[in-house]
């Protein structure tokens, strides 16, 4: 941001700290009143002391000037020496004054030109305004997520591994990194055999199809039951995973297994607190470890990747603790050619999610909350008589086209373009009713993904479909509408979005705020990726939709002179651009109506 540099600058003149090092050092206030930037001054003396050390370091003058002071044994508190850089500091194009506040310089902007340079950066960039495409270029990444049991039913770790692991992987396309999408299905354990065993006699290829999921949990039931009284079923699954299973030799030829007296091969993790997993005797644990063994060196193989992450809850964070130290033992045999790429994997964990529950009960399926979460969105619509009239009457809509729940699952695998996502309004011509459910899907979604991104990823919690998709409340459906009705803004504006129209007709402090918030985005995604949390965007999503009603309360775009009406609808438009992009970084897709 040219804000922060044109400060970096003058900055470096006065202290002699150099420019790159006061970029970084160049806050956010937590107050508005106190300016738009700040710098912390007892941080810069922390470097300015330093340099004392090595006095032959000290490029500047000042720097010297500090050293002194503080030799002569009348030491500068941070705070005078705050209230001096702000005399010193000159107000310039772009800041037209500072204030001292105790240690803290603030920074306020010239309000016009900030206004401008705001606009012209999200006109600029539009769907690429907040990525950072330089950032991971020319580096790949495998993110593990999803992954349910084929052989057990979907639970809600999974829905939220799911929608999680959709957010890892945009955050790093957002970030220019090229990203590997992996749906693990490699569970392949007694449940599996058992499955393969029961498809032979009820599976169908037609049901298959029709919904895979459902179909394969039928058949596992059956079958599990009919083996509770014939045994020979339990042979043939256990012959099935047997025939699978030769990854065992890799620890073999590593040395790093060893056989007990009781002729069960263990690998002894006791010194690094991870117990001993056995991995001879084939229980479900030691089959899952020696699977995730082998798929992460053939993916590794596969992708040559620089990164990988399981997008996984936390109950299974000893799992890939073994899992990664085993990776790394091996790694360090190989020699020193070996590259030791398992300081690369990563478990991105999650608490658990507590309440989630369909008419199938415990067993959650995805679609079903999908369908779930529309239909309630469905009869809120319907409860509103004349908007419902509205949407159904509007004619042909221009909703993404990417809108029902099939495509929603689509759009969580393998997908390489989904960045592309947010420029694809399509015109698909929806009329009546299917555009009202288009809406309520889109809205059903977006008001469980919203509930489960708002909080710290590491929290556990318990589902609330009231709380989800309450009117008045701060939730997914809060968001769209601010969306949505950022859309009707433009298309009943009156004037087209003029790139070029008159900032400075842009004078309320609503406008100023709005502008305020739109520039942080792109420091909030950072902010975002750092620990992977979607909460950081999902927070200010909530701030930015409410300085957007706050303006849209004060400015009206309608009616209004040709020139004020044309900033005031580009700057709208920035913000609908804005919360768009933020909502297509969480996996959702803006609706421009509903
Ligand atoms: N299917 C596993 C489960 O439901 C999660 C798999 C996660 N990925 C992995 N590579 N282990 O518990």
């Amino acid at each position: 941001m040219q804000f922060k540099q044109s400060i970096a600058t003058q900055l470096s003149t006065i202290t002699g700290h150099p420019e790159t090092q006061l970029i970084e050092m160049i806050e956010r206030p937590k107050n508005k009143d106190f300016g738009q930037f700040s710098i912390a001054v007892y941080k810069l003396m922390q470097g300015g002391m330093q340099k004392k050390r090595k006095p032959d370091e000290a490029k500047s003058v000042n720097v010297e000037e500090n050293a002194r002071a503080e030799e002569g044994g009348k030491r500068k508190t941070a705070d005078e020496f705050c209230k001096e850089l702000a005399e010193k500091f000159q107000s310039s194009p772009t800041i037209s004054s500072t204030t001292p506040i105790g240690p803290y310089l603030n920074f306020h902007v010239k309000k016009p030109v900030f206004i401008q340079r705001v606009v012209d950066e999200v006109f600029g960039q539009k769907n690429l305004y907040g990525t950072f495409k330089s950032h991971g270029q020319g580096k790949t990444v495998v993110i593990d997520f999803s992954s349910p049991n084929i052989a057990k039913p979907f639970h809600s770790g999974h829905l939220k591994s799911t929608i999680l692991g959709n957010f890892v992987k945009r955050i790093h396309d957002a970030l220019g990194y090229k990203t590997i999408a992996i749906n693990y299905l490699g569970d392949w354990g007694k449940q599996y055999g058992l499955l393969a065993v029961g498809f032979n006699t009820y599976g169908s290829h037609d049901e298959l199809d029709k919904d895979s999921i459902k179909h394969l949990y039928d058949v596992y039931v059956k079958i599990s039951q009919e083996a509770k009284h014939n045994p020979t079923i339990d042979q043939e699954a256990n012959d099935y995973i047997k025939r699978m299973e030769d990854v065992e030799r890799l620890l073999t030829t590593k040395n790093l297994l060893s056989t007990q007296d009781d002729g069960t091969c263990t690998i002894d993790l006791s010194e690094y607190n991870l117990g001993t997993p056995q991995i001879k005797r084939m229980d479900e644990t030691s089959v899952y470890l020696l699977r995730d063994i082998a798929a992460a060196t053939q993916r590794r193989q596969l992708y040559n990747f620089d990164q990988m992450f399981y997008v996984v809850g936390m109950s299974q964070q000893n799992h890939f603790q073994r899992l990664f130290k085993i990776l790394e033992l091996t790694q360090n045999r190989e020699g020193n050619g070996g590259e030791k790429w398992a300081e690369n994997l990563e478990h991105v964990g999650f608490g658990m999610i507590r309440g989630v529950s369909t008419r199938h009960g415990t067993a959650v399926f995805l679609k079903d909350i999908l369908d779930t979460a529309k239909q309630r969105m469905l009869d809120i619509m319907m409860g509103n008589e004349e908007k419902y009239r509205d949407i159904v009457n509007s004619g042909p809509s221009r909703q993404a086209k990417k809108a029902d729940n099939s495509r929603f699952v689509d759009n969580l695998s393998l997908d390489d373009d989904q960045m592309a996502s947010s420029d694809e309004y399509n015109e698909v011509g929806l009329y009546g009713k299917e555009a009202a459910e288009k809406i309520a899907d889109i809205v059903g979604i977006s008001a469980l993904v919203i509930h489960d991104f708002m909080r710290d990823r590491y929290k556990d919690y318990t589902f609330d479909w009231k709380k989800t998709i309450d009117a008045h409340g701060h939730n997914g459906v809060y968001l769209q509408y601010a969306h949505a009705r950022l859309s009707s803004i433009e298309e009943k504006a009156g004037v087209t979005l003029n790139p070029k129209a008159n900032i400075k007709a842009l004078k309320e402090q609503a406008a100023f705020d709005l502008a305020y918030q739109i520039s942080l985005y792109p420091e909030i995604v950072l902010q975002a990726y750092k620990d992977f949390q979607p909460c950081v965007i999902v927070n200010y999503l909530f701030n930015l939709s409410q300085s957007i009603s706050h303006a849209h309360r004060t400015l009206r775009v309608k009616g209004m002179s040709p020139g004020v009406a044309e900033a005031r609808l580009l700057l709208f438009w920035c913000a609908r651009v804005t919360l768009g992009n933020g909502l297509n970084l969480l996996g959702l897709t803006p609706l421009e109506k509903m």
